[in-house]
């Protein structure tokens, strides 16, 4: 058996509200490509920020070939021979490949006023690594491929040999992501280690020795790669445990309130972010939407909230076709929406809670009446919201960015009740809440959808959308990979549609 050099012992690591990190053990063996598959927020990125001494472990222990060791810093991790590649470079654009990676190392001034010398120097260990560089050319200068290359690079030069990558090929065209995984095995033949953080699942078959999967802040397994396959990896990445609580449905389904035919639209990067979707949910009926997040699914909502033009298809609330006409005219159709991000474009931060509830119908009767805002009926309308949806406040008039997570979601729910919705467009809507605060955002969303209202419920979480949902689509890079009945789910299949790698036939 090969040396271990890396053993990570129970580690926890908490953010305000949330546990990244639940205890998680993880070992890395000397010449392994070691993938660490997970779900988006398994916490993959933590656990190796830990590793790397970007952050420190709340409980837990890092053995290091065998030591124990205190890491308190990138830095010292480096010493320890760990180096990280982050999603996002830490290169110096002005200056050039060589400069970049002797910047930081011992002796860095005299090295620098003799880079002529290392120029060759540095080209040469690069080569070794099958990495070809061009040692004067500056950062700005090169592709992205090229930049990656380079902080494995300035890695390497300083001596790491368990070299961490977070999501290295998300950013790489197909023939650098071949020339990378080269580069990875060359590292490997030579006694290095390598994890690989990843969420792709043909990525992990193609190059991995062995897999960790995170799931949910925890460790669901350690794997060779050459005694599974993507269903089983995916079993593991999306496996299902029991809700709390899930709510009782009357699953009386009626007619069609939201029609959405062939819809496409483009992205905040010019980019088309859905592909012709079509997705219909009626009256009395819970469509979830599953994929990992930003495959569409922020687009899917801004779309249908009149937020984000179609540039091409339909959309229908009932039979009235209000493709592109804005977002007053889908509030007036009976359109509520939870937004991801309550308080962005939610709630109005500094704003209180009266004057929260009255914000997307205070020109209209009974709110206001000739222009004036009636305050006795502001008054009136907040005091019933807050006592009905069991908002916990201690004044009405404090802003409302005061407010905990789940009373704002609260809030934000009763004030799209307040307006009689027909359709509500719910995204991620307990992202980071407490199991308490969950179970009353499920009720009031089961509520709403037993009085006929009905609901599209965007979540990455598949195993609310399972309890939750009558049916579910599943969204993968702006396209609709099926739409399947949540009884008779499969949940590894949903999975696979999840990744791309399963595509229902349409009407299936
Ligand atoms: N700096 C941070 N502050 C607060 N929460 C964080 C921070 N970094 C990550 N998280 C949260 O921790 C969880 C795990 O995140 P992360 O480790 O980035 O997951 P992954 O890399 O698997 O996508 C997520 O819920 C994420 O929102
Ligand atoms: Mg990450």
């Amino acid at each position: 058996m090969a040396e271990i050099l890396v053993d990570m012992r129970s580690i926890t690591k908490r953010f305000p509200g949330i546990l990244a990190n639940d205890a998680i053990d993880f070992q890395v063996e000397r010449g392994e490509i070691h993938a660490l598959l997970g779900e988006n927020g398994a916490g993959k990125s933590t656990l190796m920020s830990v590793l790397s001494g970007f952050y420190r472990p709340d409980a837990g222990e890092i053995w290091l070939r065998g030591r124990k060791a205190s890491l308190h810093s990138p830095r010292q991790a480096l010493d320890h021979g760990i180096g990280m590649v982050h999603q996002h470079f830490r290169l110096v654009e002005t200056f050039t490949v060589v400069e970049n990676v002797l910047l930081g190392t011992t002796g860095g001034p005299q090295l620098f006023l003799n880079r002529r010398k290392y120029e060759g120097t540095i080209a040469g260990f690069a080569k070794n690594y099958g990495i070809d560089i061009d040692p004067r050319a500056k950062i700005w200068q090169l592709s992205v491929g090229e930049k990656q290359r380079i902080e494995i690079l300035k890695l390497l030069y300083r001596g790491a040999d368990i070299l961490i990558l977070d999501e290295p090929t998300a950013v790489l065209t197909p023939q650098d992501v071949r020339d990378l995984f080269k580069t990875l095995r060359q590292m490997t033949d030579s006694g290095q280690a390598i994890i690989l953080i990843t969420h792709k699942l043909q990525e992990v078959m193609e190059v991995a020795d062995r897999i960790t999967v995170l799931r949910k802040g925890r460790n669901a397994g350690t794997v060779f790669k050459k005694d599974v396959d993507e269903r089983m990896l995916t079993g593991m990445m999306v496996e299902r445990d029991l809700l709390t609580v899930t709510p009782p449905r009357q699953h009386r389904i009626g007619a069609p309130v939201l029609r959405l035919k062939n819809a496409s639209v483009i992205g905040d990067r010019g980019l088309i972010a859905l592909k012709g979707v079509s997705l219909e949910v009626r009256s009395g009926e819970i469509l979830g939407v599953a994929g990992i997040t930003g495959n569409g699914q922020r687009e899917l909502a801004e779309a249908i909230t009149g937020l984000r033009p179609l540039t091409r298809g339909k959309l229908l609330i009932g039979n009235a076709d209000l493709t592109n006409q804005g977002p007053g005219r889908l509030i007036r159709a009976g359109v509520g929406s939870i937004p991801e991000d309550r308080l962005g474009t939610g709630l109005v931060p500094g704003l209180d809670i009266y004057d929260n509830v009255i914000l997307k119908d205070y020109r209209r009767d009974p709110i206001s009446r000739r222009q004036i805002i009636d305050r006795h009926a502001v008054s009136d309308r907040a005091n019933r919201l807050v006592s009905k949806f069991q908002i916990q406040t201690s004044d009405l008039n404090y802003p409302v960015r005061l407010m905990s997570g789940g009373n704002l979601q609260r809030l934000l729910l009763a004030r799209e009740i307040s307006l009689q919705p027909k359709l509500v467009i719910a995204s991620y809507p307990v992202r980071g809440l407490d199991v308490g605060a969950t179970e009353s955002v499920y009720r009031l969303l089961t509520d709403l959808c037993n009085k006929g209202v009905a609901i599209l419920l965007i979540s990455e979480d598949l195993d609310e959308l399972l309890s939750l949902a009558d049916r579910i689509a599943v969204l993968f890079r702006g396209e609709i990979m099926g739409i399947v009945d949540a009884k008779e789910a499969d949940i590894e299949d949903l999975g696979l549609m999840m990744v791309g790698v399963l595509k229902e036939p349409a009407g299936a």
